[in-house]
């Protein structure tokens, strides 16, 4: 059944689609042949985190990967394939993976019970919590424990990335892309950059999975 809100979706897509055309009659043509993003964007599922609303980054130049707790799995055919692609074909030059605070995804993770086929993928998680055991249960209130995995969750995920030959081969002969690490406050709408320390982390990385 049809919603009146549904119906709006349309309603609005009009709207932009007139608004776009009106400023710039070529606005949508110019996009049309092929795309050429600067930035692939990594981040969480999550309705509240709207990858381009946040960047203020505009139509073609933002490609975007989001799933359950912006998770980087070696054996996720999907978020590799779409990195892969991303540094080989579309030579982003930054690769951002964002975390929020109060993710629910992370938050699912910390505590002790069963989400059925989700625990799967909250396994990748609960890895990183176990990591990072010592310094995590020291922490309180649980809201406080949740945050800091979401930070721990990012720069593991940074370090994912590294680790694949893709992007280790095409630093090495063309100098990028760079991997970033940023938290967006869901509170209050503010981003922040980590400041992983791209070269530093690589070197870490590579003492294991050097590849290229
Ligand atoms: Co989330």
């Amino acid at each position: 059944m049809k919603s009146e809100r549904y119906d709006k979706i349309f309603e609005y897509n009009r709207q932009w689609v007139e608004s776009k055309s009106k400023n710039d009659k070529n606005y949508f043509t110019q996009f049309g042949e092929s795309q050429s993003p600067d930035f692939l964007y990594i981040g969480c599922s999550d309705s509240r985190v709207p990858a381009n609303t946040i960047t203020g980054i505009e139509v073609g130049d933002l490609f975007v990967h989001r799933n359950v707790a912006n998770i980087v799995s070696n054996n996720d055919l999907n978020v590799q394939s779409v990195i892969q692609f991303a540094v080989e074909y579309l030579e982003v030059k930054h690769i951002i993976v964002c975390g929020h605070y109060g993710c629910g995804g992370i938050k699912a993770a910390l505590k002790q019970e069963s989400f059925g086929l989700l625990d799967n993928w909250l396994r990748n998680i609960r890895d990183i919590y176990r990591i990072y055991y010592k310094e995590l249960e020291l922490i309180t209130p649980f809201e406080n424990k949740i945050d800091r995995l979401v930070e721990l969750n990012v720069i593991e995920q940074c370090k994912n990335i590294i680790k694949t030959s893709y992007v280790q081969k095409s630093y090495l002969q063309k100098g990028f892309p760079t991997v970033h690490g940023w938290i967006y406050k869901t509170k209050t709408g503010e981003l922040a950059d980590m400041n992983v320390d791209f070269k530093k982390t690589l070197k870490e990385v590579q003492k294991v999975y050097k590849l290229e």
